[in-house]
């Protein structure tokens, strides 16, 4: 605990787990820039120890230029406060612009600089910041490149100051007594073998409990259409026949994470696939101070399976649900696929296997009460 001025302070984020932050922060704007000219814009004065030790790990072609936002009062009365960026002293148009803030709170800052940036014509404006209170947030851009998003309480510490004190610490502090806004936040991993039902029950969990679906696959695709950097890259690897690597899936999967401003959670399907993928989910979400819930996963025995696939081929026209061997192979796949990640989530007691037998509403109701005793 310290004392700055006249209010305590207890240790948040220790300097190791910042460093570890910005590291991984740095290795998604490289790869995300990789090729490209790009000119950093810190701002000041709280962002100037992020803004060093975020610089020291980027390997691109780019500048770095320190600004401040002044508002003084217009020349006629009706003028009003007009606000003016001090100290941008290179050219950035056609450039690609990241911004750097060691905090996004309300938003206007950020609301504010995007608009004076904007004259100067940029190619492309990001914001990094090394926290962000989701729970303040009234802007109009969100920060794409986020360290923490941390609960609305009072921070201080590696450049963050309070009363300009504390500015020096290392680490980050939180005011005492402060009391987190507790992890409310429902995150799934739905599992089912193909004719489940995945599809019917994770349409009724998502709305009853207002989640929001990420399906990898259709992150995948709609990265490629819209022909987005990471989407670029996952082409790539597809295109040589090879397994998009984790790295990759799981920045795409952040950056769709990061599009919802409060959201009551998420739930996975299809992802993740592999032990490591679930670390790197672990790890994730415990950056955003979250973590998975649960992993629910709908058991149906196979014969059962064949059966239900059989008669679906006979409406849906799909070619791998009439072929038996194919049916065969794709519960294979299945059962091979799920054991390890299902291991990784039984040792947390975060592993559920519900009865996929019965009516849809039979096995929704036991999906819920798996999700509700929990609660
Ligand atoms: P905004 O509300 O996003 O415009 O942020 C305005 C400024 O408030 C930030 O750049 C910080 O300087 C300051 N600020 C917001 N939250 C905190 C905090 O928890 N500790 C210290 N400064 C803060
Ligand atoms: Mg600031």
């Amino acid at each position: 605990m310290i004392q700055i001025v006249d209010k305590s302070f207890e240790t948040f984020l220790s300097a190791e787990k910042i460093q570890e932050e910005i590291q991984s922060v740095a290795n998604r704007i490289n790869s995300d820039y990789a090729g490209k000219e790009v000119v950093f814009i810190a701002v000041l004065n709280g962002s100037f120890m992020f803004a060093s030790d975020l610089f020291k790990r980027i390997t691109l072609d780019c500048e770095i230029s320190f600004v401040k936002v002044s508002s003084y009062k217009g020349s006629t009365a009706s003028s009003g406060r007009v606000d003016e960026l001090i100290g941008l002293n290179t050219n950035i148009e056609g450039k690609n612009v990241i911004i750097l803030e060691d905090i996004v709170d309300t938003g206007i800052t950020i609301d504010k600089i995007f608009t004076l940036l904007r004259a100067h014509q940029p190619t492309s404006v990001q914001i990094a910041t090394l926290l962000y209170k989701p729970d303040a947030f009234k802007g109009k851009n969100a920060p794409h490149y986020v360290g923490f998003l941390i609960p609305n309480f009072f921070v201080v510490g590696y450049g963050l100051d309070y009363n300009e004190r504390g500015r020096n610490l290392d680490a980050i502090y939180k005011l005492k007594g402060d009391v987190p806004t507790q992890n409310t936040m429902l995150n799934l991993v739905l599992f089912g073998p193909p004719g489940a039902g995945k599809g019917t029950q994770s349409e009724r969990l998502i709305e009853k409990y207002g989640l929001v679906h990420l399906s990898t696959g259709d992150i995948f695709r709609a990265n490629i259409k819209g022909e987005t950097e990471l989407g670029k890259l996952a082409k790539s690897y597809m295109d040589k026949g090879s397994l998009v690597p984790d790295e990759v899936t799981i920045n795409m999967l952040r950056s769709e994470v990061m599009k919802y401003e409060n959201p009551k959670g998420f739930i996975f399907d299809g992802f993740p696939r592999t032990t490591a993928q679930a670390v790197a989910l672990d790890e994730f979400l415990n950056s955003l101070q979250t973590s998975i819930t649960l992993m629910l996963a709908l058991d149906v025995e196979e014969n059962e399976l064949r059966e239900r696939l059989m008669k679906r081929a006979e409406s849906s026209g799909r070619p791998d649900d009439a072929d038996p061997a194919i049916i065969q192979n794709r519960i294979n796949v299945y059962k091979n696929e799920t054991a390890p990640v299902k291991a990784f989530y039984e040792a947390q007691q975060k592993f559920a296997s519900i009865n996929g037998i019965g009516s849809i509403d039979e096995i929704s109701d036991r999906l819920y009460q798996a999700i509700d005793e929990l609660k």
